[in-house]
């Protein structure tokens, strides 16, 4: 007899697991997948994890069959100097080093007048996708004598109350897209969304739209709706982020710091290759969304949907191409500058969603001082790009695993209950040594050995 046999809370059919408690909901699945020794363990490991979201319900609320909570560290990068603002920016990631390298940017930066940040545009867009079996050009022109006009003064309701707030739709477009797909049209609509993310906005006007298309389009043609939603590419909702500083003042602090001579010029080679080489490209462009995801998902917005947008328009001129850039600035007498900036499209939200609803998100905006959607963009744009400046400016000089490897070493320590003693002894002897979990065990056996 299997244990889904044995256990007689498995014979719930897994269709109604919604409808259990959370108490239910665990004992179920633990009793389907684990003996008697480890269900235990685990229940008390959920309980352990839930507290907050026992505490807080939004937390619990927010998603479907929440057992517990999957907790990742909420750290600060401080005192980035953004537009001669000051800011301690939070950033929720679980990979070391990256609120560390950030943070080491932001100081180096910071002595260079801190970074200059500014949102291009913030326009967002959706679609009404759709066939139409029929002629084109009478689709066209009800569209432009009556169609456009008709969804505007129908779809002047739902936008009352954003308007309100300084958006609203900017325009209607429908798009022949039959050379790409038989029958295949567009309804575009491109909007301002005020300082929201905008995705509710869009979804219930392009949904109420599709309605009014289906049922006033000419009747001599054939229209199939297919589906109506938001695009996550916003080309044309970007933000830049820049840095600039003296060449020789550069090449000097990576000379002394790193022994590194012609700093600048490793760097400007590194953004070459990242344009050039498909496999460096996506590389460097994770380095550039360690940063960026990371104040996202502090700041309870979508990383998901600005992932895909920005290696979306890193692939927008036929490759996919790193995104940052740099280039030298000729001066006189040995006097050029560096110049180095990151632009990209972004779609954030400071109201709405679970901004404000997320207690530790809501704390992150209070933080950052309750920005404005287009600051926003601005502060993640900067830590997207010192992000970017730390991991390429590493490569080009010491390599990553130097950085890495000391807080793989602390992992180890912390894993093997080294004391603080101990972990001082450790730092120090592996300086220029390898490091493995043996050997630090072999290490820390030595140690204590000897006391
Ligand atoms: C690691 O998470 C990110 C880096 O690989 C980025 C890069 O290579 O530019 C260090």
């Amino acid at each position: 007899m299997n244990q889904t046999q044995e256990n007689p809370l498995s014979q719930i059919s897994t269709q109604r697991f919604s409808q259990l408690s959370e108490e239910e909901k665990k004992n179920f699945l633990l009793g389907r997948h684990f003996d008697s020794s480890k269900i235990e363990h685990y229940k008390e490991l959920l309980s352990d994890f839930s507290s907050a979201h026992h505490k807080y319900p939004i937390l619990q609320e927010m998603s479907e069959n929440t057992l517990s909570h999957f907790p990742l560290p909420f750290g600060i990068v401080p005192n980035v100097l953004i537009n001669k603002n000051l800011f301690d920016v939070p950033m929720v990631i679980e990979e070391s080093s990256v609120v560390a390298a950030a943070s080491k940017s932001a100081k180096l930066w910071k002595e260079f007048a801190g970074i200059k940040a500014q949102t291009l545009c913030q326009e967002k867009m959706g679609h009404i996708h759709f066939f139409w079996f029929s002629q084109s050009t009478l689709l066209f022109s009800w569209f432009e004598t009556i169609g456009r006009k008709y969804l505007q003064e129908k779809l002047a309701p739902l936008e009352t109350n954003m308007k309100k707030r300084g958006g609203g739709i900017l325009s209607l477009t429908l798009k022949n897209c039959t050379e790409k797909l038989a029958h295949y049209y567009q309804l575009e609509i491109v909007a301002l969304t005020g300082e929201a993310m905008g995705a509710n906005f869009l979804n219930t006007l392009l949904e109420a739209a599709s309605q009014i298309l289906k049922d006033k389009a000419p009747s001599e043609g054939n229209i199939d709706i297919l589906m109506s939603i938001l695009s996550n590419y916003t080309p044309n909702c970007r933000v830049k982020a820049s840095v600039v500083a003296p060449v020789k003042e550069l090449d000097l602090f990576f000379q002394q710091t790193t022994q590194t001579a012609n700093f600048c010029q490793r760097f400007l080679s590194a953004i070459k290759i990242s344009k050039v080489s498909l496999e460096r490209a996506v590389t460097h462009n994770k380095g550039i969304f360690n940063g960026i995801d990371g104040v996202i998902l502090a700041t309870g917005n979508d990383f998901r949907a600005i992932e895909a947008c920005g290696h979306a328009y890193a692939g927008r001129l036929g490759s996919y191409q790193g995104l940052s850039e740099a280039y030298l600035e000729m001066g006189h007498e040995n006097n050029s500058l560096f110049h180095f900036s990151l632009e990209l499209p972004m779609a954030v939200g400071v109201v709405g969603g679970l901004t404000r609803l997320h207690p530790l998100a809501n704390f992150s905006l209070e933080l950052l001082k309750n920005p404005s959607s287009n600051q926003l963009m601005e502060i993640a744009c900067s830590i997207g790009l010192l992000q970017n400046f730390a991991a390429v400016s590493s490569l080009v000089t010491t390599g990553i695993q130097k950085g890495h490897m000391r807080m793989h070493l602390l992992n180890i320590l912390k894993h093997l209950e080294a004391t603080k003693e101990e972990k001082a002894n450790a730092v120090d002897f592996f300086k220029d040594k390898t490091i493995s979990f043996t050997a630090v065990c072999e290490f820390l056996e030595s140690l204590r050995r000897v006391h």
